[in-house]
């Protein structure tokens, strides 16, 4: 997908959507659109009876956003008989200006992910039914701190039920080949391997040339079936992880006390 703004990885999406507790049917709020891969996400859990409003401040990802849905919709039709229904809406505003847009809906849910969230809430929370979540992505914790005290300080009606970070970890696993094999099945090893193998059996590394070494993976694993060899497995974390990582904040909309 042509990407723009950073999008939201789907781990995080996927952490969010649960953190939400999205339904077919619901209506639910996102800020910004960005390239709008959120988007994408969003239309699939509300279903054909939901509704996504997308605000996005600038012309240019909103344009971006409103692309990839697009592609995305045909992309479906590929696979599906019937072609997935137009459940979002992208809106080319400022949110922090929207109150007036926000008289008219119910919102089920809503997800900030953009530069000061805080300024969105007030505008967003009159909307947002009781109990309702509001899950903010944020990069960095000193924005989380900012988010609470504007909340804290502003006396908005929201609880912060959990923050959390979503960590994955890759793990590599490969056969291994006999160290003193013929040189014609001799497959190189990456120069990125921390300790060297220290048995009789040496790595290979097909990850990062999965397509260059091919043909010799497969002629050594051959070989090994030929005579009946069993091919030894290492595993272990791989060198590579994605290390993109964010903040979720999981805010829940309570009914203001009366003073
Ligand atoms: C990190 S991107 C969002 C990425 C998006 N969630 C995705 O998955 O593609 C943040 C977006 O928020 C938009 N934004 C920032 N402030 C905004 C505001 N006050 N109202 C609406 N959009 C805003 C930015 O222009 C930017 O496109």
């Amino acid at each position: 997908m042509p990407r723009g703004p950073t999008i939201a990885y789907p781990k995080d999406i996927s952490a969010i959507l649960m953190m939400m507790d999205v339904h077919p049917g619901d209506t639910v709020l996102e800020s910004g659109s960005g390239s709008g891969a959120m988007s994408l996400f969003l239309s699939r859990a509300v279903g054909p009876k939901g509704r996504v409003l997308s605000y996005e401040i600038r012309d240019d990802h909103h344009s971006l956003a409103k692309k990839n849905y697009r592609r995305w919709r045909s992309a479906w039709e590929i696979g599906h008989v019937d072609e997935w229904p137009d459940n979002v809406e992208f809106i080319l505003k400022d949110i922090s200006t929207a109150a007036a847009d926000m008289k008219s809906v119910t919102l089920d849910a809503v997800v900030l992910d953009m530069l000061h969230p805080q300024c969105a809430l007030p505008v967003v929370h009159p909307s947002l039914k009781e109990g309702g979540v509001c899950a903010v992505y944020l990069a960095n914790i000193t924005q989380v701190i900012d988010l609470l005290d504007a909340i804290r300080s502003c006396k908005l009606p929201f609880l912060c039920e959990r923050i959390i970070e979503v960590t994955h970890r890759s793990w590599s696993v490969l056969p291994a080949k006999l160290k003193h094999a013929k040189s014609s099945q001799m497959v190189e090893t990456q120069g990125n391997i921390e300790e060297p193998p220290q048995n009789e059996y040496e790595e290979i590394h097909i990850q990062d040339q999965a397509v260059l070494k091919e043909s010799k993976y497969n002629e050594s694993l051959g070989d090994a079936a030929e005579t009946n060899r069993s091919v030894p497995y290492i595993a272990r974390p791989s060198h590579w992880q994605e290390a993109h990582s964010a903040f979720l904040t999981k805010l829940r909309k309570f009914r203001p006390l009366l003073s």
